[in-house]
């Protein structure tokens, strides 16, 4: 119940007030989103935090004109890996072996299967993987935020190129994809502040299916 009502108070915040989000409330996003859930577990992404009002205003300027860059508290930057290495996946093997107690061997099969499936696949298609991953972890933010009572609007509409040589993320084997400001809502300038949510009526977007209507169910 309270997910749903926090689900309900939530919404894609066009202005917010420059007030900071605390500390606390900031770690308790970024924890859920480090525990979101992810494609083999290796979490092909990093989430760049910016706080600091310059480089906000630097990305406002040329790169998102949106008022939420600057009227954040914290900017996020969801930026998924440009490809995925071995060495991405030693670590990720490193990861498991030290924070399950496993042996190096008892991975092994699933080092060599994963490895022979991602390690030759082209840098573009491990890209569009690393990114669908990361949008995961975009939502587990958004969700973390409304149950922080933090507003917050996931974002598409920026320069990706733009910011990624900004924050020169070629040269780290990163990319963005999306962004994610944390804040709070202007109550007197967001337009959007008490609009009602416009979402697909149940019936259309949950269609039950079985073996008896197998052939018949419609969308
Ligand atoms: C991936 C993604 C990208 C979005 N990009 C933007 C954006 O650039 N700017 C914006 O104001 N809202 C953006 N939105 C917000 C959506 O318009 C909004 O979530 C949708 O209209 C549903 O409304 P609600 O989130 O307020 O319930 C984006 C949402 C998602 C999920």
């Amino acid at each position: 119940m309270e997910l749903l009502k926090q689900l309900n108070w939530r919404y894609a915040t066009k202005h917010m007030n420059g007030k900071k989000v605390p500390a606390q409330k900031v770690e308790a996003i970024l924890e859920a989103i480090r525990l979101s859930a992810s494609s083999i577990g290796i979490q092909p992404y990093t989430i760049l935090v910016i706080e600091d009002e310059v480089l906000r205003k630097k990305i406002n300027e040329n790169i998102c004109k949106q008022p939420q860059i600057v009227e954040c508290s914290h900017l996020l930057v969801f930026a998924a890996w440009s490809n995925v290495t071995e060495q991405h996946m030693n670590e990720y093997v490193n990861d498991i072996v030290a924070q399950r107690g496993v042996t190096p061997e008892s991975l092994a099969p699933m080092k060599d299967n994963y490895g022979k499936l991602i390690l030759s696949r082209p840098a573009e298609q491990n890209f569009t993987w690393a990114a669908k991953q990361a949008y995961i972890a975009l939502g587990y933010g958004l969700v973390a935020a409304a149950m922080e009572e933090v507003d917050s609007t996931p974002m598409e509409g920026f320069n990706a190129p733009a910011l990624d040589e900004l924050l020169q993320l070629e040269a780290k084997g990163l990319k963005s994809v999306s962004l994610l400001p944390l804040g709070y809502r202007d109550e007197a300038n967001d337009v959007l502040v008490k609009a009602k949510k416009v979402r697909r009526a149940k019936e259309k977007l949950f269609v039950e299916v079985s073996d008896k209507n197998l052939n018949t169910f419609t969308v």
